[in-house]
């Protein structure tokens, strides 16, 4: 066994080189930034919100829907990349999370296109009784779980939709055994069991970066 590694995706100096050309200037966001590391909050990895916001640009959805909000830091950079008339929905269980998620939305100026819902996302999803109404998920909430999300994920996306999900690759551990760390092991196993039915699934095509924690992209075919 070795050390649980967080740079294990891709050597450090393609992840320094990554972050040297991924920068921003957006003073806000770079609070949130801050905010996160100073405080132990998970957000999406400075390369995956670029990827997250060129999707956007490129979808140009009229729904997005978030599992896993946080502090609200990606709904914003999403919500920054797409129309006037798009809307967002954002799930997040923790109370101080939603709390603070709707602060930094209002201050960010989108109170108006985002929603932040606080729900179990588990059982949220089978709440929405339409089909095919987002044009873009994104997954980056309850790892273990998103094994029994898929089939709402897919029954909620248009076709031409995308999935995109977070942390598939979980620091090498679902890539190899001999990273895996034997507190992880449940989550790891449900990983591979997700990545596989992404890979295996009818209505969906999928592709798998090492980018930042390791991200699948899925459209809906
Ligand atoms: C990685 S963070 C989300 C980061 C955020 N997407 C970003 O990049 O700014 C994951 C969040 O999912 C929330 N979460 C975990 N399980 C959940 C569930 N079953 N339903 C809703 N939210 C959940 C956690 O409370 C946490 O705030």
């Amino acid at each position: 066994m070795i050390e649980y590694d967080k740079d294990a995706i891709v050597p450090p100096y393609i992840t320094e080189y990554l972050r040297g050309k991924t920068v921003h200037d957006d003073a806000f966001l770079h609070s949130l930034e801050k905010y996160a590391e100073e405080n132990s909050v998970p957000i999406a990895e400075p390369e995956t919100a670029r990827l997250l916001s060129v999707l956007c640009r490129a979808v140009k959805p009229k729904k997005i829907l978030e599992v896993g909000c946080a502090i609200g830091y990606s709904a914003i950079v999403m919500a920054k990349a797409v129309g006037e008339e798009c809307e967002i929905a954002t799930l997040e269980c923790n109370e101080d999370m939603v709390r603070i998620a709707r602060e930094n939305i209002k201050t960010a100026g989108y109170a108006e296109k985002i929603s932040v819902i606080e729900a179990d996302a588990k059982d949220y999803l089978s709440y929405i009784d339409e089909d095919e109404v987002f044009d873009v998920i994104f997954l980056d909430g309850p790892k273990a779980h998103y094994i029994y999300m898929l089939d709402e994920c897919v029954r909620l996306l248009k076709k031409g939709g995308i999935i995109v999900t977070d942390n598939v690759l979980y620091k090498g551990m679902t890539a190899d055994d001999n990273h895996v760390v034997r507190r992880k092991i449940t989550i790891v196993k449900r990983l591979r069991r997700y990545v596989d039915m992404l890979m295996e699934h009818r209505e969906l095509e999928t592709a798998i970066l090492p980018l930042g924690d390791g991200v699948t992209i899925s459209v809906k075919i």
